[in-house]
C-alpha cells in the first residue's frame, strides 16, 4: 500500500521551508516592535467555543469543521481559526488586559483545496485584548502593511468597512430582510436557511446568481448608529494621518459572527480568486460573550420590601485583531537569495586517518557561528561533492592526507567550481569574515 498524504495538507520541504521561517522571523520582528508577546493555545478546543464565539450560522462551524468525540465522550473541534482559543486562554488564565498577544498556529477547515485554500494552513495572527481607540484599529492594519513591505509585497491593498454593532445591526438586518422578502425563490437553498437564521451571511455565499443579486442589496454604512459612524471616521483619519493607502469595500461583512465596527482585508491580486492575504477587525463583544453570564442570586431590598436580581455590571472588553495566511503569503512573497540558500559549508574527508583532523575543524567553525555538514559514511569525491551540491553548500573544505602534511586545505566554491588552498591556521577566520 502507498501512503499519501491527505488532501488539501502540504508537506514543507526546503527551499520552501527556508521561505517559511523567514516570513515567520520577518513577523515576528514586526509585532514585536508594537509590544506584541507570542503565545500558543491547543490545536483542538471544546467545540461549544466555536459555536459561541464564530455563530452557529457561519460557513466555518455548519461546514468547514473537524469535530470528533474523543474517547471520554467530549466533543471537540481542531481550530478553525485562532481568535476564539486565544479569548479564552486570557480569560481562563486570568491575563492582565489590556493585552498584545501574537501567534504562528496551523488551522483546520474542511474546504475545497485550490491555490491557496488548504484544509490544513497556517495562520500569523495578532489580538489586542482591552483597547478601544481608533488608533489601535489604525495600528492593526499598519502592523499588516509594515509586515507586508518587510517581506517584499508590493502589490498589497488594504480594503475597509464597518459592519456596525448590536445597536446598529438590527436596522441593517430588517432592511436585508426587507430586500429579499421578494427574492426567496431565486437565491440558493443555503441562502434561504441564511436569510433564516442569520440574513447578514448570505453575503458569504459564492453562488454566482445570488452575489449578482446582493449586489443591488442595501449596504451596512448607512445604517450605522452615531458611535459605529464616528468610529469609523477616525480610524480612517488616523489611517490617513499614518499616511496607509486603503479602499472602501462596502460589501465586506467578514465570515465569521463577533466582529463588530471596524473590518478590514489585506488583498493581493496576484492570488487569483482567493485573493484575501489576511483579514481582520473589531470584536468588542467577544470577551464578554466567552466570559459566561454569572447566575446572581436574588437578594431582599429593605427599602423596596421585596426580593430583587440585580443584573451583574459587564464592562465591555473591546478587542481588535486580525490573522494572515502565511500559504498565500508564500506564494507572493519575495525572499533575499540568502533565505532560500543559506550558508552552509560541506567537510569532505576520505579515509579513518583525517577523520578525528575534520571533526576538530567542524568544531572551531560551529564556535564561529557557521553551519557545517561532515558526510560520515565514506564515499568517492565525485558523489561528495554531487552531495554537498544538493545541499546548496557554499563551500567544501576537502581533507586528504597530503593537505594535512602540508598543513593546508583545498577550499572548493560550489558555485564556480575553483579551488584554493588556505592554510589550516586561516580557514576559520577567512570563512567567518564572509
Ligand atoms: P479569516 O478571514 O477567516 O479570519 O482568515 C484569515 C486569513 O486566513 C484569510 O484571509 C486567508 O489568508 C487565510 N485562510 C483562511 N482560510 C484558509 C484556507 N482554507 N487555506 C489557506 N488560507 C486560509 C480569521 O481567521 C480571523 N480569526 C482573523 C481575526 C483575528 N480577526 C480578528 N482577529
Amino acid at each position: 500500500m502507498k501512503y499519501f498524504r491527505p488532501k488539501g495538507t502540504r508537506d514543507i520541504l526546503p527551499p520552501e521551508s527556508y521561505k517559511k521561517y523567514w516570513i515567520e522571523e520577518t513577523f515576528r520582528k514586526t509585532v514585536s516592535k508594537y509590544g506584541f508577546v507570542e503565545i500558543t493555545t491547543p490545536v483542538f478546543e471544546h467545540t461549544e467555543l466555536f459555536l459561541r464565539s464564530i455563530g452557529e450560522s457561519t460557513d466555518i462551524v455548519t461546514k468547514q469543521m473537524y469535530t470528533f468525540t474523543d474517547q471520554g465522550e467530549r466533543s471537540l473541534t481542531l481550530r478553525p481559526e485562532g481568535t476564539p482559543g486565544v479569548v479564552r486562554t486570557i480569560i481562563e488564565n486570568g491575563v492582565k488586559l489590556p493585552g498584545r498577544f501574537f501567534y504562528i498556529e496551523p488551522m483546520y477547515r474542511y474546504e475545497r483545496p485550490q491555490k491557496g485554500r488548504y484544509r490544513e494552513f497556517y495562520q500569523l495572527g495578532i489580538e489586542v485584548i482591552g483597547e478601544a481607540s481608533p488608533e489601535i484599529d489604525a495600528e492593526v492594519i499598519e502592523i499588516g502593511a509594515q509586515f507586508f513591505s518587510a517581506i517584499g509585497i508590493k502589490d498589497c491593498s488594504i480594503q475597509i468597512n464597518s459592519v456596525g454593532c448590536p445597536e446598529c445591526r438590527p436596522k441593517f438586518r430588517q432592511e436585508l430582510v426587507n430586500f429579499l422578502s421578494d427574492k426567496k425563490d431565486k437565491i440558493c437553498e443555503d441562502c434561504k436557511i441564511r436569510l433564516e437564521k442569520n440574513p447578514l451571511r448570505v453575503f458569504d455565499c459564492k453562488n454566482e446568481n445570488c452575489q449578482e443579486i446582493y449586489e443591488h442589496a442595501p449596504k451596512v454604512r448607512p445604517s450605522l448608529c452615531r458611535n459605529c459612524y464616528e468610529h469609523f471616521l477616525s480610524v480612517t483619519k488616523a489611517l490617513d494621518e499614518r499616511e496607509i493607502d486603503y479602499t472602501f469595500n462596502d460589501r465586506m461583512v467578514r465570515g465569521l459572527d463577533y466582529y463588530t465596527k471596524t473590518a478590514f482585508e489585506f488583498i493581493s491580486s496576484r492570488l487569483g480568486a482567493q485573493d484575501s492575504l489576511g483579514g481582520g477587525g473589531r470584536y468588542d463583544d467577544l470577551v464578554e460573550e466567552l466570559r459566561g453570564h454569572e447566575i446572581r442570586l436574588p437578594r431582599f431590598d429593605k427599602i423596596k420590601d421585596k426580593f430583587i436580581t440585580e443584573q451583574p455590571i459587564r464592562p465591555q472588553t473591546p478587542a481588535i485583531g486580525f490573522a494572515l495566511g502565511e500559504e498565500r503569503i508564500l506564494i507572493v512573497a519575495e525572499p533575499p537569495k540568502d533565505v532560500i540558500q543559506p550558508k552552509l559549508i560541506s567537510i569532505i574527508y576520505f579515509s579513518e586517518k583525517e577523520l578525528s583532523y575534520a571533526k576538530e575543524l567542524a568544531s572551531e567553525l560551529r564556535q564561529a557561528e557557521i553551519s557545517v555538514y561532515i558526510n560520515y559514511d565514506l564515499k568517492k569525491l565525485r558523489t561528495q561533492l554531487s552531495y554537498a551540491d544538493t545541499l546548496k553548500a557554499q563551500f567544501a573544505i576537502i581533507i586528504g592526507e597530503d593537505e594535512i602534511a602540508k598543513g593546508v586545505l583545498t577550499l572548493r566554491d560550489m558555485e564556480s567550481g575553483e579551488q584554493q588552498n588556505i592554510p589550516r591556521n586561516e580557514i576559520v577566520k577567512k570563512l567567518a569574515d564572509r
